[in-house]
């Protein structure tokens, strides 16, 4: 694992933002695995800055997120639909968003129809990743198996209480998302992980020195061979 450590989040996500920009620059196309919530915020913003300001284009992009709260129409304000509109794709030239829905008659249907698009459009280049309190990726709770694929989970009370801040109430937040399994964020060919503040130091500690555990998903990253974790000084003091 090479873990970069910056003085502020900005400058970790302009890091980010330079491997963007190089296989954008290299690629005829470019699938990026994205994340939401508050971590990629700085990372948004300097991939729509280098776009209005030196002309970037992000023409042969195409993101996949990683996850999708259940029951979240995509106009939902809090629906990661709507967060990927408003910090990045209304602001950029990308050539197409993918999503999991929110909304679906069949999860197990949504889940596979996901995976095959991305194995159709070539697999991912480029996985974005935060951490959540628990040692969660995208929404893969404690317990997640190394192998497991894209489906339906039931959230954790820890990360549903997280979510609070959003949603207003913790019986407005919902009890279950569909997420990219471990196993398939695993096959993106390479990751980045980024994490902020004193808030993440422990579980990061965890994550990246600790057993490799379905109790902390995070740690399967070290089985990876092209991982990245991008921190600041105070996520470094675990
Ligand atoms: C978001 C996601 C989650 C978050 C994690 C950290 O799409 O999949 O794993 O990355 O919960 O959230 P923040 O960045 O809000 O601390």
């Amino acid at each position: 694992l090479q873990i970069d450590v910056f003085p502020t989040r900005e400058e970790a996500s302009a890091a980010a933002a330079d491997e963007v920009e190089a296989l954008l620059r290299k690629k005829d196309s470019v699938n990026l695995g994205l994340a939401t919530g508050s971590t990629p915020l700085p990372f948004y913003r300097e991939l729509v800055r280098r776009h209005r300001e030196e002309g970037l284009s992000f023409a042969q992009m195409e993101g996949f997120n990683l996850d999708e709260y259940e029951g979240l129409p995509p106009e939902h304000p809090e629906s990661y639909d709507s967060f990927m509109q408003q910090q990045l794709y209304a602001h950029i030239d990308a050539r197409e968003s993918h999503l999991l829905p929110g909304i679906y008659q069949n999860a197990e249907e949504a889940c596979r129809a996901y995976e095959e698009k991305i194995v159709e459009k070539g697999g991912l280049d480029w996985q974005l990743l935060g951490i959540g309190g628990n040692g969660h990726i995208g929404f893969n709770e404690p317990g997640s198996p190394v192998d497991s694929r894209t489906r339906r989970i039931e959230l954790d009370e820890r990360t549903r209480r997280d979510a609070v801040k959003q949603f207003g109430t913790l019986e407005k937040v919902p009890l279950a998302a569909l997420t990219m399994g471990i196993g398939t964020i695993l096959e993106a060919k390479r990751i980045v992980l980024m994490a902020w503040g004193a808030g993440k130091a422990g579980i990061l500690q965890k994550a990246l020195q600790g057993p490799v555990t379905a109790e902390v998903p995070a740690s399967f990253l070290q089985t990876h061979g092209n991982v990245r974790i991008l921190i600041d000084e105070e996520a470094s003091q675990g």
